[in-house]
């Protein structure tokens, strides 16, 4: 007798990512998060902005990251990663500019991890040789039971020279997970959607938007070995 499929037998779900081509603003803006959403991004530098110059990028900056941060609805949480900059002989801390934004919106910080870009005792004269890990929520959590180091010495692996490392995407979707309801991650800048791919690992959908149809393209064939290191 041949074998009816059973639903206590069936094969175990495997995540989904979904990339989607779009300006990112005017997509959430059409979009509400649904339940269980939370946000892992890295804003676009000024360098992937030139036509807004500086003052502009600036503005633009501090808007987009208020309007990610009123997107994701309660309970999610919201996770920045930002590399500083020099620009003009000037000091530009991106996690500054998203405080303001998260201050502006009422939002909570949660933590503020720093991961390293070089070894510490590098000097640097372009980029900041690390970045911010920063994660908000609506409102404090007084029992975070697994915050995960403060310090990461690697971000991991890089897919392209814009992109959060492996390790640093490890270390926010672990944080998810272990603390949060989380079902559905969304990043509204992937670029090649290293995000996206950690996420799927681990066990969260995972939703991109992405301006540049190159990108977005590069996202949706994006395959990375996301293995725990090791010594990990
Ligand atoms: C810092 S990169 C993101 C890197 C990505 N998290 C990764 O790990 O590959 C920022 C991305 O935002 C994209 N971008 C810039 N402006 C955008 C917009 N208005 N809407 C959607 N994407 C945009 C850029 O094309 C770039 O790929």
């Amino acid at each position: 007798m041949a074998k009816l499929a059973s639903p206590l037998c069936a094969a175990p779900s495997v995540s989904q990512k979904r990339i989607v081509q779009a300006e990112a603003l005017g997509w959430l803006a059409e979009h509400p998060a649904p339940p269980g959403a939370s946000v892992i991004t890295s804003l676009p530098d000024v360098s992937e902005l030139p036509e807004l110059g500086f003052e502009g990028w600036q503005t633009w900056f501090v808007e987009a990251a208020r309007a990610v941060l009123r997107w994701v609805p309660e309970p999610g949480l919201c996770i920045f990663f930002q590399s500083d900059i020099r620009e003009g002989g000037r000091w530009v801390d991106k996690g500054y500019l998203v405080q303001r934004a998260a201050d502006v919106e009422g939002r909570v910080l949660l933590w503020h991890k720093v991961i390293c870009r070089r070894p510490p005792g590098s000097i640097s004269h372009g980029r900041a040789s690390y970045s911010h890990l920063l994660c908000f929520a609506h409102a404090p959590r007084p029992n975070v039971s697994h915050p995960g180091p403060d310090v990461l010495a690697d971000a991991g692996y890089k897919p392209w020279s814009k992109a959060m490392g492996v390790e640093a995407c490890r270390l926010a979707c672990r944080f998810l997970r272990e603390e949060s309801d989380t079902t559905l991650v969304v990043d509204p800048f992937c670029g090649h959607g290293t995000v996206l791919v950690v996420a799927n690992h681990y066990g969260f959908e995972a939703l991109g938007i992405e301006r540049s149809t190159r990108k977005a393209k590069a996202a949706r064939r994006l395959v990375l070995n996301v293995d725990e290191p090791r010594n990990g």
